[in-house]
């Protein structure tokens, strides 16, 4: 991170995210991270410039060491931080953005200003909007740079989509060019496209997926542009399945997110990985958990949130609120909301005590998984953590009597 940060092209605020976050000593155990400011519409500017940074190190640091093009992604749901956090991206040359859910249509354009350094908006989904209101978010580069710099790479955009009427859309309405659509499927890890039509759920709770889910590549390739197909295509065998029907490539997740390069921490790693070499893994789609609405895969680990009574046990809490949802308050104003948060806080903000059923905090949950549970009065946060539906497929990737592998290894037997 301080590597990254060296680079990074203005240092003044390069600084500044040092000064305000760096712990000399590191962090006690039992101690509670200190938290940034939460986003809103127009800020705060902290914020932002916390965004810049840290999109910027990320990619600093994953294009380190090999020439090969490195692609960032961001779900289209999380709109508050976009402009900034793409604008720190484009200065470490990330070469693609990927975007699922929901509808980009906005970003193509929004690449095309901040190549030029120049001001970017973005409409935000401001829940109850009336004619009038203003939900633009508005970025203006020049207000942050410390010193001209001369035009940046504008990164190619692919869509993540799940229906062929979606890429339409993408390439009937977007303002500014669609590279290409990454294809991803309902077994597909983190969030899936809801199913289309309304559909009773399973005998197990699970969204039901059918034929009008399945994406025409044949009508696909007709339109000309690239795409990648994501969702349990991860093996030799799919990748070639893949090429075969005109795709430009596959898009993974799964088997990467056990692997040794993987931030998961190494608990649930090698829990989950017992369970695939049992032949015992289980992964289910979630209808409710995610406060975005979209279903969300749930890998079920004993000791994290997928459990009812690590579930129950759980203070509601919206402290990160990366996945709050704007609304028209009473006032006219715009206030901010998350269903996993207390339900009488959100009761209180106009949202309806049943939305709240079922919601899990993902963002607490994500940054356990990672090894960075909050801490508050002395409860611990747990981990909720996702993957594709056939993560016992994982098990021919794994050395024989082993669950440790690295990313190499993964692209090697992939490319065999
Ligand atoms: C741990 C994990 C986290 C993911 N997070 C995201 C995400 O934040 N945004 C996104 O568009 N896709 C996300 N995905 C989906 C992947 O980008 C990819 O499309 C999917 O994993 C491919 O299917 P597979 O899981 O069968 O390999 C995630 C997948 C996994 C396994």
């Amino acid at each position: 991170m301080r590597r990254g940060l060296h680079y990074f092209p203005f240092p003044q605020m390069a600084q500044r995210v040092w000064n305000a976050w760096f712990i000399p000593d590191g962090k006690r155990p039992g101690q509670p991270y200190k938290r940034p400011l939460m986003f809103t519409k127009d800020g705060p500017r902290e914020v932002q410039e916390l965004c810049m940074v840290a999109n910027f190190v990320e990619v600093y640091l994953a294009r380190e060491g090999h020439g090969y093009p490195v692609g960032i992604n961001y779900l289209e749901k999380v709109q508050l931080p976009h402009l900034p956090s793409m604008y720190g991206a484009m200065l470490a040359g990330v070469a693609y953005v990927l975007m699922g859910a929901g509808i980009p249509v906005k970003i193509p354009g929004v690449l095309d200003c901040l190549a030029l350094h120049g001001r970017a908006t973005y409409p935000l989904q401001v829940t109850g909007a009336q004619d009038g209101d203003d939900t633009t978010m508005t970025f203006e580069p020049r207000e942050f740079m410390e010193r001209d710099l001369a035009p940046l790479v504008r990164p190619r955009f692919l869509a993540i989509i799940a229906s062929n009427t979606l890429a339409l859309t993408m390439l009937k309405r977007a303002n500014g060019k669609v590279d290409g659509f990454v294809i991803e499927g309902p077994t597909a890890g983190g969030h899936n496209a809801p199913p289309r039509g309304k559909q009773p759920l399973s005998e197990s709770g699970e969204p039901v997926y059918g034929e009008r889910d399945r994406v025409d590549l044949e009508k696909l390739r007709e339109l000309g542009v690239p795409f990648w197909l994501a969702g349990g295509y991860g093996s030799p065998e799919k990748l070639r399945e893949a090429l075969a029907a005109g795709a430009a490539g596959i898009q993974v997740g799964t088997v990467f997110a056990f692997c040794t390069e993987s931030g998961l921490t190494a608990e649930y790693k090698q829990t989950i990985l017992e369970g695939v070499v049992a032949g015992e893994a289980r992964v289910m789609t979630d209808p409710v958990a995610s406060p975005t609405n979209f279903p969300f895969k749930v890998v079920r680990v004993a000791g994290s949130t997928s459990e009812a009574d690590v579930y129950s046990a759980r203070p509601r809490i919206c402290d990160l609120g990366y996945l709050r949802e704007a609304y028209r308050t009473g006032e006219g104003t715009i206030g901010y909301r998350c269903s996993a948060e207390p339900v009488t806080t959100y009761v209180a903000k106009g949202g309806k005590p049943e939305t709240t059923a079922g919601r899990k905090c993902l963002c607490n949950g994500l940054m356990a998984n990672i090894g960075h549970p909050q801490v508050r009065n002395g409860y611990v946060e747990h981990g909720l953590v996702t993957s594709g539906n056939d993560l016992n497929a994982l098990a021919p990737f794994l050395p024989a009597g082993g669950c440790i592998y690295s990313a190499a290894d993964v692209v090697n037997k992939l490319m065999s």
